[in-house]
């Protein structure tokens, strides 16, 4: 596994190594990586003759207010993980925009509502950083999670509407044996906040498994079951527009986000 911390240095190791006629899959993360980022990279290594992996945390897609600082990093062990996981690059930059960087990425419409209303301006960040990294690492693949239902959404959106050259592959999302979604923030969680956390994932399986065609009915069993401080939203949207629906018949996808603490945890589930 080679490391490269300029960006530079790694579109010249990406333009060379295309030019041979590798095909390169990309995993982009933000570090702290658990098993829901390896299944990540499983799914890329299958697809792609040269895995890229990187780790960046990227300070646009943090508010004034969130937790950039307090942002979980563990770059040894996240070595060793891309090395066991046959990671043949791994990109670490120090910092990844050039002095007087002023482009940002937009997509608009999608990123109105779920997450978007809550974190203004964080997918703008979302999309900026990984079209950047897009023309760095120019991947034929890139894998991102359903864990972020809404990212993956827009950034297939992104990738469509400026005809990026790219394959946008949707990881499953993955649990613990107990049933929390994977995230890197469950490491602020102490063993009551865990337990209090776990009512996201009842809350989905509530509503998946109410009877009534109606979205309100089901929203009112979920919220009956959550035991967090704070609901950023609970909704039932169409999966692919992410519009809120208001009966069932057909496609549906539940998403919530809620405070434990000072933690902000998401999940989502298709109904
Ligand atoms: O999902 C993440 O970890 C981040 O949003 C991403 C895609 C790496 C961009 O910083």
């Amino acid at each position: 596994m080679q490391t490269i911390e300029s960006p530079e240095s790694l579109q010249a190791e990406m333009l060379r190594l295309r030019s041979g006629g590798q095909r390169i899959g990309f995993v982009p993360t933000m570090g702290f990586l658990h098993e829901g980022h390896l299944s990540l990279m499983r799914l890329a290594r299958a697809q792609c003759d040269h895995l890229v992996v990187s780790i960046y945390v990227n300070p646009l897609q943090f508010g004034p207010n969130e937790d950039l600082d307090r942002y979980p990093r563990d770059p040894e062990g996240d070595a060793a993980k891309c090395m066991s996981m046959g990671v043949d690059t791994l990109f670490l930059p120090e910092t990844l925009y050039a002095d007087g960087h002023s482009t940002t990425v937009s997509v608009s419409g999608l990123t109105a509502g779920l997450c978007g209303a809550s974190r203004p301006g964080h997918f703008d960040g979302v999309t900026t950083v990984v079209a950047r990294l897009f023309g760095l690492v120019q991947p034929h693949a890139a894998i991102f999670g359903e864990k972020d239902y809404q990212q993956l959404a827009v950034i297939r959106r992104m990738v469509r509407d400026l005809c990026l050259p790219v394959e946008i592959i949707g990881g499953e999302l993955v649990r613990d044996e107990d049933g929390l979604a994977l995230s890197s923030r469950n490491k602020f969680l102490d063993t009551e906040s865990r337990a209090r956390a776990l009512s996201l994932r009842r809350t989905l399986l509530t509503m998946r498994d109410h009877p009534s065609r109606e979205v309100s009915a089901r929203l009112s069993a979920g919220r009956g079951v959550l035991e967090v401080d704070k609901v950023d939203y609970l909704e039932i949207v169409h999966p692919d527009t992410l519009t809120p629906l208001h009966e069932i018949d057909g496609p549906a996808r539940a998403l919530v986000a809620a405070w434990i603490g000072n933690t902000r945890l998401i999940d989502n589930l298709e109904l």
